[in-house]
């Protein structure tokens, strides 16, 4: 007791009392301030001070972009709370191709926008209005279309920022790197989601409507140039979503389809190989094929199956589903 009383008092003098007792408030003041939203505090400040938000509802799309952009290229996904796993798988795939820097997931929610952003500062951004229990009021009003053509309005602004757009599904995997697949200068670039087997060498053209006069190009995976032949597409796809009388439950493909066909002669398009990209139906229901092209495949999609725990369960069984044993992999970590 004696030797604690002797020496810090007389130590500190009355000023540098002072000084820490107002320093103590500035650090309460800061702490106090980022506290409204508890995970936006982060261990490190200066990787979060270096943002122009204080909050990420603020931080808009083209602060985004240009955070995210390299080489002027962004990648984007778009993903609800419940497909955190499936991103973060889809991310490790990504990281391994050393293209992670550019990735902007456009968060459906909020509960994604700060998870995401709390583990990978500036990844992540919301464009209202959010997904939830009061979007299901859109349902059916002017204001649902805007919802269901939000994927070709966030790319059409990306556009007209003036970036390269590589847009894809989460429930996917890359292999390889897919941009050494981009050969040339067209507009858009695109797969097709028709299950028939095609000859390796088969054209790059946008494939013949079937029978029924329709093509089934994906919406799942889509590169487009900011040119104005990729800007006229988006927006004759959210046209047809407004235009379109049929009722499409959310599934903008079909409008992205008809829209591929009217403006054909205007826009420079380009299938990319289906050995490389092939649809989920050919891939995961045709094991000998796979096998034959064993190697040749850079992105995996996995669609022609429905439920969350069936996806899941595929990937799993065919050792692509990364989550589990290579967490670290992803800029989320687990
Ligand atoms: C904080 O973040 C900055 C910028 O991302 C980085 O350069 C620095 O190494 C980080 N510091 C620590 C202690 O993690
Ligand atoms: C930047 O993009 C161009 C094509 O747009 C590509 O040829 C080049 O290799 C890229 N550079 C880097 C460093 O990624
Ligand atoms: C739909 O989107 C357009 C363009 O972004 C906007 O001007 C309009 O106000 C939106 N309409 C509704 C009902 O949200
Ligand atoms: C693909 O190769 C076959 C046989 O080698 C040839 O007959 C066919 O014309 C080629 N198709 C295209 C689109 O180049
Ligand atoms: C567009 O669709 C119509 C009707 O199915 C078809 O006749 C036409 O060939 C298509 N055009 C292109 C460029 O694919
Ligand atoms: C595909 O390859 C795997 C592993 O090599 C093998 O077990 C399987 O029998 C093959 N399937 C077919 C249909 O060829
Ligand atoms: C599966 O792929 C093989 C080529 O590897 C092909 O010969 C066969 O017709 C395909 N089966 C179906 C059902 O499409």
């Amino acid at each position: 007791m004696a030797q604690l009383d002797h020496h810090p008092i007389s130590l500190l003098s009355r000023n540098s009392l002072i000084f820490l007792l107002l320093v103590s408030l500035a650090i309460l003041g800061v702490f106090l301030h980022w506290g409204r939203s508890p995970l936006f505090w982060f261990p490190n400040t200066s990787s979060s001070s270096s943002f122009p938000v204080s909050d990420w509802r603020d931080y808009s799309l083209a602060q985004a972009a240009k955070f995210a952009a390299k080489n002027e290229t962004v990648i984007v996904c778009a993903v609800s709370y419940p497909y955190l796993p499936f991103l973060n798988n889809w991310l490790i795939s990504v990281s391994r191709q050393k293209h992670q820097d550019k990735v902007l997931v456009i968060a459906e929610d909020y509960a994604t926008l700060y998870k995401v952003n709390g583990k990978w500062p500036g990844h992540a951004v919301l464009i209202p209005p959010a997904l939830d229990s009061q979007t299901e009021q859109y349902f059916g009003s002017k204001g649902f279309f805007n919802f269901t053509s939000r994927r070709p309005r966030h790319l059409l602004q990306l556009l007209e920022l003036g970036y390269n757009v590589m847009y894809n599904d989460v429930d996917m995997v890359w292999l390889q790197d897919p941009f050494p697949y981009l050969e040339g200068s067209h507009d858009t670039y695109f797969t097709d989601d028709r299950t028939t087997i095609k000859p390796l060498n088969h054209s790059h053209d946008l494939p013949l409507p079937d029978r029924n006069g329709v093509t089934y190009i994906c919406s799942c995976m889509i590169f487009l140039r900011p040119t104005n032949g990729a800007k006229l597409l988006m927006k004759k796809w959210i046209q047809e979503l407004q235009d379109s009388s049929i009722d499409l439950e959310g599934n903008d493909q079909p409008a992205f389809n008809w829209a591929l066909n009217k403006t054909a002669h205007k826009v420079d398009l380009y299938l990319l190989p289906q050995v490389a990209f092939p649809t989920g139906g050919l891939y995961f229901k045709n094991e000998s094929w796979a096998n034959e092209t064993k190697g040749k495949h850079v992105i995996i999609h996995n669609n022609y199956i429905i439920g969350y725990d069936n996806k899941k369960r595929r990937f799993h069984d065919i050792g692509l589903w990364l989550v589990d044993d290579h967490a670290l992999e992803s800029p989320l970590g687990k």
